[in-house]
């Protein structure tokens, strides 16, 4: 019986726990599913959202490759475009310059730019003062490469440039006194001979190049007394043998004793060719002349333009 009872106390407390438990369990269930269904709820809505961004995203992804494929095919046509360009260039710039060496050739029958045009041919793009050659001479003309060769103010004359292929002047005197007629008068007192082109020597200059030349001659003659005649001195520029200029010194009284000094003067200026000569001579003068030394006798003489199509 005690046994029993036991068992009994046991079996109670057992099914009281079991009771007890299962209604704590039974309460908490149903609290859980509530807040399942809650979360289930939450999270279902979260998703709905995030499948409406997710569309969104997809729409906005397929316009920018929409974008991207009008880009490509712009680009491929850009890219034609300027293939077909630079193969323009190329061909132009190649016909240019190929035109550019028969036609400089051509005008001036040497590869020497005669014009703004012709620099324009060889490859210049900067606008500026350039020298280009002339028929005789160089030239500087302003190129004004912003402009067509056609257009007005796309070459502008400055002026001719001095340009010589050797410097050539000359000074010089005589010491001596000088009474020899019909040769070349010798001046033995040289100040300045720039090119060599004098020989003082013989007294005999020989132009270096074709061109323009300027010489002056002055000096003094002695003129002897004469009560019976005016005596004279003729003193001559000669080209190759050819008088250019005279100058003459004459006495101007007659006189019975005491000779005369009297100047004379000449300038020339004269187109020579390479290689002419030129000289002073004493042409004639009256028994008992003479030409001054000790320095009253001069000659100067100068290239002042060369013709420098002759000297190429
Ligand atoms: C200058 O002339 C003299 C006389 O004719 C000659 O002997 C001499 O060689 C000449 N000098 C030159 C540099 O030609
Ligand atoms: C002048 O004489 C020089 C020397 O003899 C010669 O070389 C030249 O050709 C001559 N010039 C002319 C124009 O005859
Ligand atoms: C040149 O001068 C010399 C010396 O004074 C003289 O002997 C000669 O006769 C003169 N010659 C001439 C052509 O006058
Ligand atoms: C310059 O030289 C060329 C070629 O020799 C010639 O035709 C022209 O007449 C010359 N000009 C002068 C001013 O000497």
């Amino acid at each position: 019986m005690a046994r029993l009872t036991l068992l009994h106390v046991v079996a109670s407390i057992l099914v009281w726990t079991c009771w007890t438990t299962g209604m704590t369990d039974g309460l908490s269930l149903e609290h859980r599913l509530q807040q399942l269904t809650d979360n289930y709820m939450e999270l279902k809505g979260n998703l709905a959202e995030k499948d409406d961004q997710l569309e969104a995203l997809k729409r906005r992804q397929n316009e920018m490759m929409q974008m991207l494929v009008e880009k490509e095919i712009r680009f491929q046509d850009l890219k034609e475009k300027h293939e077909m360009l630079v193969e323009q260039v190329t061909r132009h710039v190649r016909d240019k310059s190929l035109r550019a060496d028969v036609s400089i050739g051509h005008q001036s029958g040497r590869a020497m730019p005669t014009s703004c045009q012709d620099l324009s041919q060889i490859g210049h793009v900067l606008s500026g003062l350039y020298s280009v050659m002339a028929t005789e001479m160089v030239q500087n003309v302003y190129c004004d490469f912003s402009k067509l060769p056609s257009e007005a103010g796309f070459e502008t004359l400055i002026g001719f440039a001095d340009v010589k292929s050797q410097p050539t002047y000359f000074y010089v005197q005589t010491s001596a006194n000088f009474n020899q007629t019909k040769v070349p008068i010798p001046f033995d007192e040289e100040m300045l001979n720039v090119g060599g082109a004098m020989n003082s020597t013989s007294g005999i200059f020989t132009a270096p190049r074709t061109g323009n030349y300027f010489f002056s001659a002055s000096g003094i003659a002695y003129i002897p007394a004469s009560s019976s005649a005016l005596l004279y001195f003729h003193i001559v520029l000669y080209v190759n043998g050819s008088r250019i200029g005279l100058a003459h010194a004459f006495s101007d009284e007659l006189a019975a004793e005491g000779g005369q000094h009297e100047t004379f003067s000449l300038s020339s200026t004269l187109n020579l060719q390479a290689g002419d000569q030129i000289w002073l001579e004493i042409f004639g003068m009256s028994p008992g002349a003479y030409m001054n030394g000790n320095g009253y006798t001069h000659f100067n003489g100068w290239l002042l333009q060369e013709n420098l199509s002759s000297s190429a």
